[in-house]
């Protein structure tokens, strides 16, 4: 995943409110192809995990056991610079501060449960990749 794929999770909000459907055709407008996707529950350790470099923060604890609440749709994506795109397709952590027309300004309810995850860098777009999906899942 060299540069040209990004790590998406449809949080347990978004899945919960029937959102999941509108937000695919959002990523698909943006110009993402999907290559890998699975509707899966995050265990509290796999939250721990996935986000440990929060550890230290407040919100961490609220954070794992909201992610490990309820269902997820992880999914890899792939377009031309990625990771920066689809930051910019999902708005800001707060949605109160994200752009119009962003998913998070369409479908968060507030800065925890913010509807999608987007990764933050290459490097961990590769690791959060190989987080939820095998050699053989990614397409
Ligand atoms: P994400 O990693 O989920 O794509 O979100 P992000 O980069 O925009 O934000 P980040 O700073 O990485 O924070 C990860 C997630 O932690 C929750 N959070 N809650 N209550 C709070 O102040 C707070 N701050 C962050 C959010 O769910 C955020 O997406
Ligand atoms: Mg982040």
């Amino acid at each position: 995943m060299a540069g040209n794929r990004t790590l998406t999770m449809i949080k347990p909000d978004a899945v919960k409110n029937g959102h999941i459907g509108a937000i695919l055709a959002h990523i698909n407008k943006g110009g993402f192809r999907i290559v890998a996707m699975k509707m899966t529950q995050l265990t509290v350790a796999k939250a721990k995990e996935f986000y440990a470099v929060h550890s230290e923060r407040p919100f961490y604890g609220e954070l794992v056991e909201f992610m490990s609440s309820g269902p997820i749709v992880a999914a890899v994506l792939e377009k031309d610079n990625a990771v920066e795109d689809f930051r910019k397709l999902i708005g800001a952590t707060n949605p109160a501060e994200a752009e119009a027309g962003t998913i998070r300004a369409l479908y968060a309810t507030s800065i925890g449960e913010n509807a999608v995850h987007g990764s933050d860098s290459d490097e961990n777009a590769a690791i959060e990749g190989s987080f939820h999906f095998g050699g053989t899942e990614m397409f």
